[in-house]
């Protein structure tokens, strides 16, 4: 399918990548956990570079550096990306993944709101803080990070609260999103009501 753009927004640790690796495969569409090309400024800055210089360089091949995914990368992507800047270098990126042929899942935060307004589904995946940080926490401890449940929580609070109070492009569902709460979900039972939802719109 030309174009068909399945845009899944939400909270750090909400599910949304399981959901969106979940319906990437069961459609066969193409998928972009757009949370890297933050990640990956992010950690260009820790090393030493401009955040812009390095968003306008970005490539790729740099959303699969080793290293992305600690809490202390977390914490620099979520600085970058309250610049208007940084966010404006990623975009075209984004959308030339968005239109590629046979489908596209992205998720991230402004996807079905900034980056694919017009995508054909667009879900907005959330739990409640305590059962995010609570499946951070169990994640990165699964992977050897030494880090306590209080830090995780704070952690996560640091992101919501940065995530949806800056200016540009705020996390929040389109007027349009399908919300899935995945608080008392299962994760089969969260990637069942995505393709549910996804199917009543193809
Ligand atoms: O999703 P993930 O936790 O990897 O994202 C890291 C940070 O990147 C988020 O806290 C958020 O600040 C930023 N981000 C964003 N817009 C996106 C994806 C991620 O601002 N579309």
């Amino acid at each position: 399918e030309m174009g068909f753009t399945v845009a899944i927004d939400g909270p750090a640790a909400a599910g949304k990548g399981t959901v969106s690796k979940a319906v990437a495969a069961h459609f066969g569409f193409a998928h972009l956990d757009t949370g890297l090309l933050y990640r990956a400024v992010g950690r260009k800055v820790i090393e030493g570079a401009d955040r812009l210089a390095a968003a306008k360089a970005l490539l790729a091949e740099d959303l699969e550096a080793e290293g992305l995914r600690t809490p202390e990368v977390a914490q620099a992507a979520s600085q970058v990306a309250v610049d208007p800047e940084v966010r404006a270098a990623l975009v075209d990126f984004q959308r030339a993944f968005a239109a590629r042929a046979g489908g596209a899942v992205l998720d991230g935060r402004d996807i079905g709101t900034v980056i694919c307004p017009e995508a054909q589904v667009k879900l907005f995946v959330t739990a409640s803080p305590e059962v995010r940080a609570e499946r951070r926490y169990l994640e990165l401890a699964a992977t050897g990070h030494e880090v306590t449940r209080e830090e995780v929580l704070a952690d996560v609070i640091a992101r919501d609260e940065r995530d949806s109070e800056r200016a540009t492009a705020p996390l929040r569902p389109a007027e349009d999103a399908v919300v899935i709460d995945t608080s008392d979900l299962s994760i089969d039972d969260a990637v069942a009501a995505a393709i549910a939802a996804i199917e009543a719109r193809r």
